[in-house]
C-alpha cells in the first residue's frame, strides 16, 4: 500500500523537482525534465535528463535522481516527482516504471508542470502485474513450475 505523503514532504519534492530542470542536458530534444526522489530515509535526491549524441544513451530524470539516491546507498523509494515546463503534466516513461519499481513498487508518483495541472498516482497504477526480484526470488528458490 502506498502512503500518503504529507503536505510539506510532497511541497519539498516538487521544489526539489522545479530545481532540478535547471540542471538538464537536453540539447537535442529541448524537452527538460526534473525529478525528485523521496528515499526510504527521507532523504530527497534531484536528477535531470541527460542527453546523448548517440540518442539511444539518453538518460530521462527520474532514472538519474534514482541512480542518484542508490549511488548514495538508499535501497528504497516512497515517492518520485516528475517536474516538465509545459502545459500539461508528464508521466514517467515505460522504462523508468521499469527501474521505479526495483526499489519503490508501492512509491507514489506525481507529475507537476508549469501549470495547475497534475498527476498524482502510484507505480502500481502506472506498471501494473509488474516484473521484479520477486519474481527471480521465487525462480532461484527451487519452487515448483520453475524447469
Ligand atoms: N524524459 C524524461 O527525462 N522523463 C520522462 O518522463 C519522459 C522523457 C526525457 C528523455 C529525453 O531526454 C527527453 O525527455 C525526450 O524524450
Amino acid at each position: 500500500m502506498s502512503t500518503a505523503l504529507s503536505a510539506p514532504t510532497c511541497r519539498r519534492l516538487e521544489k526539489a523537482a522545479r530545481a532540478a530542470v535547471r540542471q538538464a542536458y537536453a540539447p537535442y530534444s529541448k524537452f527538460r525534465v526534473g525529478a525528485a526522489v523521496l528515499a526510504g530515509s527521507g532523504k530527497i535526491y534531484r536528477g535531470c535528463n541527460v542527453e546523448n549524441a548517440a540518442y539511444g544513451l539518453c538518460n530521462c530524470a527520474e532514472r538519474t535522481a534514482l541512480f542518484n539516491a542508490v549511488a548514495a546507498g538508499e535501497r528504497t523509494v516512497r515517492a518520485v516527482v516528475v517536474y516538465t515546463p509545459t502545459a500539461q503534466p508528464t508521466a514517467p516513461c515505460g522504462a523508468c516504471r521499469q527501474v521505479i519499481n526495483e526499489f519503490g513498487p508501492e512509491a507514489v508518483v506525481i507529475s507537476v508542470c508549469a501549470t495547475a495541472a497534475r498527476l498524482e498516482t502510484t507505480l502500481a497504477a502506472l506498471l501494473p502485474a509488474a516484473f521484479g526480484p520477486d519474481n527471480l526470488a521465487r525462480a532461484h528458490s527451487g519452487q515448483p513450475g520453475v524447469a
